[in-house]
């Protein structure tokens, strides 16, 4: 059998996908979440699993999570656990910096004691790359850019680590750069995910606000996809940061205009002035990605919003946010 992978963030929206799959598999896996964000019934799939999977409501920065990862000596840590939002970076840079930096330190010495062979890492695409000057953005982009959110200087910071760890105690890392990912099971209730956001509102007949004028771009990556670069990383991409994306450019007005076509909303979105730390463009070269870890985005963006919104009807979403008006 494959060596045992833990992954932080397990209860979270890409967390979850990831157990499901290294499950699937034939993977042990332990998932270490403080539950901040994720949520316990993400993981309903994986704890089907039985004996091969494990669930530890542990914080990062909290000394049992060393314990966890003495106790399990994972092979791979794939590591998603942290504070994922922009805006909330900026409102307080200090609980980033805890989470992003000082709890990524916390689970690279643990890894490192514990004789981990690598850890995978999931970077900001969206961030990290500053306002881009080209379209679509490639790796070597980052030398020298200036993020323009607390969010992205940490999640910029968490390479130059990952070099150190690897550097100096034979720490393997692969880091992947992520567009804007959507899917099942994304918290429509986050300030990150405008395709959760809209479907609920839709859902439930009422109006979403588009920040700024909408024209904004963005690239939209589905959620399988996005695991399937996290599996290939375990054998693939040492040392290496890759984007993981479609290089397409979509605005936000766009994303409206099919969700609107897919659930039949009838309605015109209200616009409000943008929040700072936001890009006004970006998709991600990711020419890269498909040359050393044999990846390429699979889904169409209509089909996987289509997907997605099909998913929260099962989940009776719209009803309950028309309940909550
Ligand atoms: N969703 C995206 O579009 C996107 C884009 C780029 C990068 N990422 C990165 O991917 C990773 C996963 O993001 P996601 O979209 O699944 O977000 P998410 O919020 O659903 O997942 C993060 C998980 O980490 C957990 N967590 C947060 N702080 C913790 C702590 N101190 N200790 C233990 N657990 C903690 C949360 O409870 C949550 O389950 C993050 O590192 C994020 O920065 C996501």
């Amino acid at each position: 059998m494959q060596g045992t992978v833990l992954v932080t963030g397990g209860a979270g929206f890409i967390g979850s996908h990831v157990c499901d799959r290294l499950l699937a598999e034939g993977r042990r896996v332990i998932a270490v979440d403080d539950l901040s964000t994720g949520r316990i019934a993400n993981l309903a799939e994986a704890r089907g699993y039985g004996p091969l999977f494990t669930f530890y409501n542990v914080d990062i920065r909290a000394d049992a999570l060393r314990t966890v990862v003495e106790r399990h000596g994972p092979e791979i840590v794939v590591h998603l656990a942290a504070q994922a939002g922009v805006r909330p970076s900026v409102r307080d840079p200090q609980f980033d910096a805890s989470v992003n930096v000082l709890g990524l330190l916390n689970v690279l010495e643990a890894a490192a004691v514990a004789g981990t062979r690598k850890v995978v890492f999931t970077t900001s695409g969206g961030t990290i790359y500053g306002e881009p000057r080209t379209l679509p953005v490639k790796e070597r982009a980052r030398h020298g850019s200036h993020p323009v959110s607390p969010y992205g200087i940490t999640k910029k910071a968490a390479e130059d680590y990952l070099e150190f760890y690897r550097e100096a105690r034979g720490l393997d890392y692969t880091i992947l750069a992520l567009a804007n990912v959507y899917g099942r099971r994304q918290d429509p209730h986050g300030e990150a995910g405008v395709v959760a956001i809209f479907s609920e509102l839709m859902l439930a007949g009422r109006q979403p606000t588009i920040n700024d004028d909408g024209n904004q771009t963005r690239d939209y990556v589905f959620v399988d996809d996005v695991v399937h670069a996290v599996a290939l990383s375990a054998d693939k991409g040492s040392g290496h940061l890759l984007n993981i994306g479609t290089g397409l450019e979509t605005s936000v007005n766009r994303i409206f205009q099919l969700l609107a076509a897919v659930i039949g909303y009838r309605g015109e979105p209200r616009f409000t002035p943008g929040a700072g730390g936001e890009l006004r463009r970006i998709a991600l070269d990711c020419e890269a990605a498909g040359r050393i870890l044999g990846w390429r985005p699979w889904t169409h963006l209509e089909d996987g919003l289509a997907e997605t919104v099909a998913w929260m009807r099962e989940q009776g979403v719209g009803a309950k946010a028309a309940g909550a008006r």
